[in-house]
């Protein structure tokens, strides 16, 4: 089959500069979802039409099985679809979808494609008790589908029928030209509608068919920013009962985002206001506390997440306890059994086995072997004002409070660094360093006092 999916218009109802179809819903355009669904029924064409903000369409979806048909003046969505029709398998149904209709199941538009098979002409409608807005189905006395109505064309009964268009349908397409040739824009909005092929099919004794969503958010589409508001809400709502289907503890499904996909082992729970990005996996018996960010991670099996923590672009093994208010960055790998507390930053640095950092530390561009301990307030100075360097720490190096690493710099496995040292030269193994300071103590001193003015 041939989908066309339209996404031309400027959507202002959005109030936006930004084209509509890339509005984000989870972090994904509206278009990207489309496109997604699109993509799962394996049309033999996918067309999509652009128009207002062509250029950054196709920059945000481009792709080799995408072809992009230009609307320059957006008249209305049967106007749009003619522009697809050079690229359409005349042979073949065509299915046209709305770039700003995201929710719709895989398996709903195959029971509306196979519903038209045999040539029939297929609608998909649903039965909304919240119908403004949308087109209204309007049917005969035997129940046959005569029209389609826009809510701006709509007399007052009419805008009592509660049967919407979603917009998508089904159509052969050896007639669709001479259908979209016939489509007028005498209308409320001076527009040529799609809606309005269903009489021209009935015209020319095409049987209309309709199908309904098993549910009603399948149909929705987004036109204003409380539409996108809504839908988001619906999306991850989906998502949290899909998590909790499978077994995963979640304090509270209304207080979890998760904005790409999270993949989670058995006994995991989340507690709330986490928000999940890119692709996340939880290994078994991992514990999430509240409000946290986890972005493109691993987290292995058994590892408590305290609340506060920031983890971005990072692999967690197994029994690791962090947080509170930890900061993983791109590049970071924390083996077994590390611990990393609250107000530690690490970027681009590797812990070993039961390495420990608990309070108050920036580790970046480091390797830090098993079983090191490294005391608050250290830091690695990794960066000279130009170029990144690495501070490598072998096995069992016991790092003292408040201490600098100048990197480049190697300390041996097994060394002591005192606290407040600043190491800038390499430091043998078994070695103790510190740097040599005096303590000057003066009894008796008087503090300042404040003067009055
Ligand atoms: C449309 C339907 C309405 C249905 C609703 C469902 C028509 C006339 N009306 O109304 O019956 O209930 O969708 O969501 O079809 N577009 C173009 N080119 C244009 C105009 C629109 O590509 O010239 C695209 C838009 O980018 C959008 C889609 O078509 O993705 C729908 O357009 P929109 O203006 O939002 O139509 P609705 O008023 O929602
Ligand atoms: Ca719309």
């Amino acid at each position: 089959m041939n989908i066309v999916i339209l996404a031309a218009g400027i959507g202002k109802r959005m109030h936006s500069v930004r084209p509509k179809v890339l509005h984000a819903l989870a972090n994904r355009s509206l278009l990207s979802h489309v496109i997604a669904t699109a993509r799962a029924l394996e049309p033999s064409q996918l067309i999509v039409v652009v128009g207002y903000g062509a250029q950054a369409i196709r920059r945000a979806v481009s792709a080799p099985d995408i072809q992009f048909a230009l609307q320059t003046e957006q008249q209305g969505t049967g106007h749009a679809v003619k522009h697809a029709l050079p690229f359409i398998d005349p042979a073949l149904p065509t299915l046209i979808l709305y770039g700003d209709v995201p929710l719709t199941r895989v398996s709903t538009l195959h029971r509306l494609v196979d519903a038209a098979a045999n040539g029939c002409y297929g609608v998909l409608t649903v039965i909304s008790d919240d119908p403004h807005g949308y087109g209204r189905v309007v049917r005969d006395c035997a129940g046959r589908i005569i029209r389609i109505i826009e809510q701006k064309d709509a007399d007052p009964w009419q805008q009592e029928i509660r049967e919407i268009n979603t917009g998508i349908v089904i159509s052969p397409s050896g007639r669709l030209d001479s259908w979209l040739n016939s489509l007028t824009n005498n209308n409320a909005q001076h527009e040529f509608y799609l809606t309005d092929m269903v009489e021209h099919a009935i015209k020319d004794g095409v049987e209309i068919v309709s199908v309904q969503p098993d549910d009603v958010w399948e149909a929705l589409g987004v036109n204003s920013k409380r539409q996108l508001a809504d839908l988001e809400r619906i999306y991850q709502r989906n998502v949290a009962l899909r998590l909790l289907d499978a077994g995963v503890t979640l304090t509270d499904p209304s207080r979890i985002d998760v904005r790409g996909t999270l993949e989670c082992g058995v006994e995991v729970s989340i507690d709330i206001n986490c928000v999940f990005e890119g692709h996340v996996v939880l290994g078994d018996h991992v514990s999430i506390e509240p409000n946290c960010l986890i972005r493109e991670a691993t987290i292995a099996a058994g590892t408590r997440v305290d609340a506060f923590t920031h983890i971005d672009g990072a692999y967690v093994g197994e029994n690791v306890v962090l947080g509170p208010y930890a900061r993983l960055r791109p590049g970071t790998v924390l083996s077994s059994n590390v611990h990393v507390g609250n107000f530690v930053e690490v970027k681009n640095a590797v812990l070993g086995y039961g390495a420990k950092a608990n309070h108050l530390s920036y580790i970046g561009d480091a390797d830090v072997g098993a079983r090191v301990n490294i005391g608050a307030g250290t830091i690695t100075c990794n960066y000279d004002g130009i170029n990144k360097h690495r501070t490598i720490i072998g096995d069992d190096v016991f790092v003292g409070s408040d201490t600098q690493l100048v990197a480049p710099v190697v300390v041996g496995s097994g060394a002591t660094l005192a606290a407040g040292t600043t190491v800038w030269c390499d430091v043998p193994a078994g070695a103790l360093v510190l740097n040599e300071k005096t303590q000057v103590t003066k009894p008796g001193y008087e503090r300042p006092t404040k003067k009055k003015t």
